[in-house]
């Protein structure tokens, strides 16, 4: 038969092939072998309908798991012009086409143009499969064949599925496995929520089958090149009905049948009715940290948090005043994230951020807090990335009757802070090398030393710290999309800062192999891949997850797509790498429902020995 199909094929472009089984139409690769060719006599029950179209499952199956045995037939008004209701068994020309809304996407097989050949029967019971019992479970390692077994690997976007065009390996690559379902109606027994849902109600599941990387909420985490392939988002429903915008990380969920496609980047599945919340985790919110300061340098507590675009009027400035003092337990230093200048997003010359810095002081302080003071430097307006005219930064909170810069000597946006004979800062607080390239657009991390005072005043030794929030991952493809590996955006960059931010930690090493250096902040990237392998290697500092012995899958401040992922990082030299050093996520933000989440990381604490 394929020899006849390409004989009619060469006759003529326009040529109409004999009747071809489902299987022949999507073929075993991603693209279909009749693309652009007109079809006839394609038959099979119909599974399901939506606004657009319907789907129809092939009533002479092979026996290739790689063939998927159903066919999305678009066209809006042919079913009701046809009296097409699901169970019929049909006869169905039209125009094999595939079909993607940006070019970044992997393509969807389609029959387009339809025209009614037959009516063959009415009726037919219509079954789905069981996803991991009627299927092979869906592989929990990889995408792709085009990865080269690492999803993250850079370069990025060195070959597209599009022109690769791979024979699917659906025991292998999750890709594969969910392209192989192309059309098929399913089910997924069990599922749960592995993150909260975008703003279409869009909400990303696992099943019943197996899965590695759970953590203790029930999600997914990222860890090394292990993205979660094993997992599926649920679209909009095909009955018209609204998925649930209060789902929650975790929540366990009615069984959902439904149509495995793709879109918007991803294979997702339709399901007939709106997705329905079975079950909420316990406690909705994590217990407060267990690191409490000792108040004196044996057992200092650090805390970290991306605060969101904070500003002196945002809405969300009490609950993350809340969070550092309930949460976090008032850390005695806060490396900050994300705070705007004085008039948040308003773009004109202002770039302090003290009545910011100060408000957040108030409000942790009204609500019993310590009496924090702060510190910063002012970036030159607009020039450090982020909402225009918001002019982020960096920036500490101390609480002075404990701790205090050591010389203090701010420097300004331009001064390159450097590392003194005797183990002192240029400038205190200082930024690095911020006139260099690498930090267009970006955050300059904020380099400060610190003096502990002890019961007399006195100072008990000097510590440092690097705060950072290095360029974001902005332009970022999908994981499941056409370029393989995907676009990790801003990777380049991010090498650069992480290769900046380790040589000025080496040069604080030169001086002083043991001094005591926390470097901490939002680097934007995940432990496993090439910047932030690269500063761990370039600085010679240590993992603080690693150190601290939390579990893998626990290693999450972040939830995005299928993930629960880590952006935020502690990182500390040899000196502090002590048995005793402890680290703590608080999930208060990943746990929540979307209007619940403060800021859209978590923060972490740490206590450590700076002392000996
Ligand atoms: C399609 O099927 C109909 C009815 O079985 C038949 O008459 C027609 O010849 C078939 N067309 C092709 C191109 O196979
Ligand atoms: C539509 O099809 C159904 C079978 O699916 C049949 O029972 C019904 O009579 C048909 N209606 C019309 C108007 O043809
Ligand atoms: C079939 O679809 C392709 C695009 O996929 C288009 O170029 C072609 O004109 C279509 N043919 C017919 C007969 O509609
Ligand atoms: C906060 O202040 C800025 C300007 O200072 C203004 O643009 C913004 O709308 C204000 N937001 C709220 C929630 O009041
Ligand atoms: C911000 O506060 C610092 C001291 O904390 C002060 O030196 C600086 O002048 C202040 N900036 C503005 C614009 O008030
Ligand atoms: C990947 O590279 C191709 C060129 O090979 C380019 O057309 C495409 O835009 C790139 N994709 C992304 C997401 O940058």
């Amino acid at each position: 038969m394929a020899s006849l199909v390409r004989m009619v094929g060469l006759a003529a472009s326009v040529a109409v092939s004999s009747a071809l089984t489902i299987a022949e139409v999507n073929g075993n690769k991603f693209l279909s072998p009749y693309n652009g060719q007109t079809v006839a006599n394609v038959t099979g029950v119909v599974t399901a309908k939506g606004p657009d179209g319907f789907w129809i499952r092939s009533t002479t199956p092979d026996r290739d798991a790689r063939t998927s045995e159903s066919l999305y037939v678009y066209g809006a008004k042919f079913a009701t012009a046809n009296n097409i209701t699901v169970g019929d068994a049909i006869s169905v020309g039209g125009n094999v086409s595939e079909y993607r809304s940006s070019k970044d996407y992997v393509y969807l097989t389609e029959l387009a143009s339809p025209t009614l050949e037959e009516k063959l029967s009415f009726g037919n019971k219509v079954k789905a499969l069981v996803i991991g019992k009627d299927t092979t479970g869906p592989p929990t390692q990889q995408f792709s064949s085009l990865d080269g077994g690492d999803v993250f690997a850079v370069p990025n976007n060195v070959s597209l599925v599009s022109v690769a065009n791979p024979v699917l390996q659906p025991k292998k690559y999750g890709m594969d496995f969910w392209e192989s379902l192309s059309g098929e109606l399913v089910t997924v027994r069990k599922p749960t929520a592995i993150n909260k849902p975008n703003n279409f109600g869009d909400t990303w599941v696992i099943g019943d089958w197996k899965v590695t990387g759970r953590n203790g909420r029930d999600g997914l985490t990222q860890n090394g090149d292990d993205a979660n392939p094993e997992t599926i988002i649920i679209g909009s429903p095909l009955d018209g009905t609204a998925n649930p915008s209060t789902t929650k990380l975790g929540d366990s969920l009615d069984e959902i049948t439904g149509i495995v496609t793709q879109a918007f980047g991803f294979y997702r599945i339709l399901p007939t009715t709106a997705l329905k919340v079975k079950k909420s985790q316990k406690p909705a919110l994590p217990a407060a940290t267990k690191l409490t300061s000792d108040g004196k340098c044996s057992g200092l507590t650090f805390g970290s948090y991306n605060v969101e675009n904070l500003s002196p009027n945002s809405t969300h400035l009490p609950a993350i005043a809340a969070h550092l003092v309930d949460s976090l337990r008032s850390p005695d230093l806060v490396f900050l994230q994300e705070v705007q200048d004085d008039n948040g997003p308003t773009d004109d010359a202002v770039v302090s951020a003290n009545l910011t810095l100060s408000t957040l002081a108030a409000a942790i302080a009204a609500i019993g807090g310590p009496q924090y003071a702060f510190a910063d430097v002012d970036p030159v307006d607009n020039q450090d990335g982020g909402a225009p005219g918001g002019n982020i930064r960096t920036a500490y909170l101390y609480k002075p009757a404990l701790i205090r810069l050591h010389k203090p000597n701010a420097g300004g946006p331009l001064d390159a802070t450097a590392v003194l004979p005797g183990s002192s800062l240029t400038f205190n607080p200082g930024r690095i090398d911020p006139a260099n390239a690498a930090w267009t657009a970006s955050r300059k991390p904020l380099v400060a030393q610190w003096e502990v005072l002890g019961r007399k005043g006195g100072s008990e030794g000097t510590f440092f710290t690097v705060n950072v929030h290095f360029g974001s991952k902005g332009g970022s493809s999908s994981l499941q999309g056409d370029a393989r590996p995907p676009v990790n955006g801003g990777v380049n960059n991010r090498q650069a800062q992480a290769e900046l931010t380790a040589s000025f930690v080496k040069s604080l090493l030169a001086r002083d192999a043991h001094a005591h250096i926390i470097t901490a902040g939002d680097f934007n990237e995940f432990i496993s891949v090439a910047p932030l392998r690269a500063y761990v290697s370039l600085s010679g500092l240590h993992d603080l997850d690693a150190v601290a012995g939390i579990g893998p899958a626990e290693r999450y401040t972040y939830l995005f797509d299928m993930q629960a992922q880590q952006l935020d990082h502690v990182f500390v030299s040899d000196a502090l790498k002590r048995k005793k050093a402890a680290y703590e996520h608080v999930h208060v933000n990943t746990w929540v429902d979307r209007a619940a989440q403060v800021s859209d990381h978590d923060p972490s604490v740490a206590k450590l020995d700076v002392c000996s």
